[in-house]
């Protein structure tokens, strides 16, 4: 038995369900999300996992189905909900503003001010000094605009900002899928650092070898629907290939309601 089992989830969606006409982009999923655990989303194109990671981060209203933080029941309706309740979003696009440095970025639309009402840059700098120091203690790069950033270093910058404000569940929707491998393995890095800090991460990304080396477990989406569930040392690869392709639940998985019946 694993240590979060006996623990109330960070998250838990139970039951979602959204359509857009006809199409159910999300189909009864269920899935939960521990404190300092890596959950990655995984499916092919298409099977639902933008979509119902934005039914938490309350760009999408779902149908149906309920979302408990720490046990409670949360009313998340719109982005300014999620928030309050943790809830941070990465996405792939690099969601920084590329002519001002990594601390302008940091406090953008949340600027610091003096008691004179002037912005206070130094407090700002500081600050900004403090959360990347935690996250990624190379960088020293304070005085450039993001422009001038590598990939990596500016993925850095999106995710303190996210954490700048208590982010408890962090929601990144393929981080790496604009980036090289060296900046890949630098978010790699992040994440390992955000887990320790008892982060919780969803993790959506298409690279399966990614996903092992950095998720605790793997929710599987087909068609909207989730196949299944497993820890990531319970399963291989190879066979979690097959849950996104053919739908199949091996046996180190628990399955869901998109599981291949076999029988
Ligand atoms: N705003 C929308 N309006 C209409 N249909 C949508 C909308 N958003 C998503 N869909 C549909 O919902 C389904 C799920 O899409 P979604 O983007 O969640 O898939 P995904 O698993 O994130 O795929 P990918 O790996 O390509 O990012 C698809 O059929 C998609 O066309
Ligand atoms: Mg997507």
């Amino acid at each position: 038995m694993s240590e979060t089992e006996n623990k109330t989830p960070l998250v838990e969606l139970r039951d979602i369900s959204i359509a857009f006409g006809g199409i159910k982009a999300v189909d009864h999923a269920s899935l939960d999300l521990f404190p300092g655990e890596v959950v990655a989303l995984l499916g092919h194109n298409g099977a639902g996992k933008s979509t119902l990671i934005k039914i938490v981060s309350g760009a999408y209203k779902r149908d149906t189905g309920k979302i408990f933080i720490n046990g409670e029941e949360a009313h998340i309706e719109n982005p300014r909900d999620a928030k309050k309740y943790g809830i941070e979003t990465i996405y792939q696009t690099l969601a920084v503003a590329d002519n001002v440095d990594a601390a302008a970025n940091l406090y953008l639309g949340r600027e610091l001010q003096t008691a004179w009402g002037t912005l206070d840059d130094i407090a700002m700098e500081a600050e900004a000094r403090k959360v990347m120091g935690r996250l990624n203690p190379n960088f020293q790069r304070f005085k450039d605009p993001v422009s001038k950033l590598s990939g990596g270093q500016r993925q850095s910058v999106a995710i303190a900002r996210a954490i700048l404000f208590n982010a408890r569940i962090l929601i990144m929707d393929e981080p790496t899928a604009a980036l090289g491998p060296q900046e890949t393995e630098q978010v790699g890095d992040l994440i390992k650092q955000l887990k320790k800090e008892g982060i919780g991460i969803f993790l959506i990304s298409h690279d399966i070898h990614d996903v092992f080396d950095l998720a605790d477990r793997v929710s599987v989406m087909k068609n909207g629907q989730v196949v299944g569930h497993a820890k990531t040392s319970d399963v291989t690869k190879d066979e979690v290939l097959g849950m996104i392709i053919m739908g199949k639940c091996p046996p180190g998985a628990i399955p869901g309601p998109g599981a291949l019946q076999t029988a």
